[in-house]
């Protein structure tokens, strides 16, 4: 896609989409609700016409292609499998639909079956399934046109968490199995950052970062991603640099390190946000002889596997991520401290990250 543009009614959803998605590539467009994700991948389909912009498959302009005619397959998250029709039927449709001959419509619903393990689901009528099931009907039907590309809209949404977990791990071997390009579209993070070859942000039509999950996760590009990545989200404190390399939060000075306040110092303004996650938030029952920032616990939430604490920094919460055995209670002092290489610098007034 180069530049792909699309308003509605004047409201831009999509804004000058740059994105080369190689071939066999898995890229999942990842953002919150309205950020212009279906709206892409509609435009891609051919469902949408882009108001300006490029949209090529291979080394086709597609622009003016009918959706019939870009060879691309579409998984939506209401499956819209045929009711009346058998599972079988609702594979061959499509196929007959093109007329390609019986006896190969059957080869590739035979085939598609035994890939999805749905053979025994042949007979039946959608009704007749679960909801995995019936995913992976429409899936199947997705796959038996054999195209250059398959595009899914939150095929998975429908779906309770723990068969949603399933169908994810499934998905992905499949797609690397038969190893078509495919953008799927979900704004869950964890579905984004476990299936991914690269992810895609998008914010309010406007793509913000393009890279590998681990990537995304480690160096966000700009506070957006890195309070979008990662759960609990990513703490921030605004503040600004203070003499001697502090950064000052105003409740509270953190001595940065010579290389953080040298990025600091690149900031466009004074105004400056200071990002850790909670799990790189070092907790510790005495004050050290580092840098470090005196907090008194709010609240702790228990997870079983691990315990969240929000400590209390003036009016500020931070979270941090501790051992189910922590010894605190509402009410402990605790000091905090931030390990350079895990603090992110962001400029606050472009949100940019300093790095
Ligand atoms: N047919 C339409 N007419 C008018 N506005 C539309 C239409 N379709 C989408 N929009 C608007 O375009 C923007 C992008 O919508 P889009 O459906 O692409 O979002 P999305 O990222 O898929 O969100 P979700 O996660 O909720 O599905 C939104 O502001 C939406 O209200
Ligand atoms: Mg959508």
């Amino acid at each position: 896609m180069r530049g792909l543009t699309k308003a509605y009614d004047g409201t831009l959803a999509v804004k000058g989409l740059d994105l080369e998605i190689k071939d066999k590539e898995f890229v999942v467009l990842l953002g919150p609700s309205g950020c212009g994700k279906t709206t892409t991948l509609r435009c891609i389909a051919g469902l949408e016409s882009p108001d300006d912009g490029e949209i090529y498959i291979g080394d086709r302009l597609v622009n003016d292609l009918d959706p019939k005619d870009r060879n691309i397959a579409m998984v939506f998250q209401n499956y819209a499998l045929y009711p009346h029709m058998t599972v079988y039927k609702n594979l061959a449709f499509p196929l007959e639909n093109r007329r390609i001959p019986a006896a190969e419509v059957d080869r590739r619903v035979q085939r598609t079956a035994k890939l999805l393990q749905i053979e025994r689901l042949l007979g039946r009528k959608p009704a007749q399934l679960s909801g995995g099931q019936q995913q992976r009907v429409a899936v199947g039907r997705a796959i038996v046109r054999e195209p250059q590309a398959f595009l899914m809209d939150e095929p998975l949404s429908n779906l309770d968490a723990k068969l949603r977990v399933h169908m994810r791990a499934e998905l992905k071997r499949l797609q690397k199995d038969i190893g078509v390009t495919t953008i799927y579209v979900t704004h869950d993070q964890v579905e984004a950052m476990t299936m991914a070859d690269r992810v895609a942000i998008l914010n309010g039509g406007l793509l913000q970062q393009f890279g590998p999950p681990t990537e995304i996760f480690r160096s966000p590009a700009n506070q957006f991603v890195g309070g979008f990545i990662g759960n609990p989200p990513m703490n921030f404190v605004e503040g600004s640099l203070g003499p001697k390399g502090t950064f000052d939060a105003g409740v509270f000075q953190y001595l940065l390190t010579d290389d953080l306040a040298a990025v600091a110092g690149r900031a466009s303004s004074d105004a400056l946000v200071l990002g850790i996650r909670p799990q790189d938030v070092q907790v510790s029952l005495q004050s050290s002889n580092g840098p470090s920032v005196q907090t008194e616990t709010f609240a702790t939430e228990p997870l079983g596997d691990q315990t969240i604490l929000d400590l209390k920094v003036g009016e500020t919460l931070v979270k941090a991520v501790v051992v189910p055995d922590f010894p605190a209670d509402m009410g402990t002092e605790i000091w905090i401290s931030f390990p350079a290489r895990k603090v992110h610098l962001f400029d606050k007034k472009t949100g940019k990250a300093l790095v």
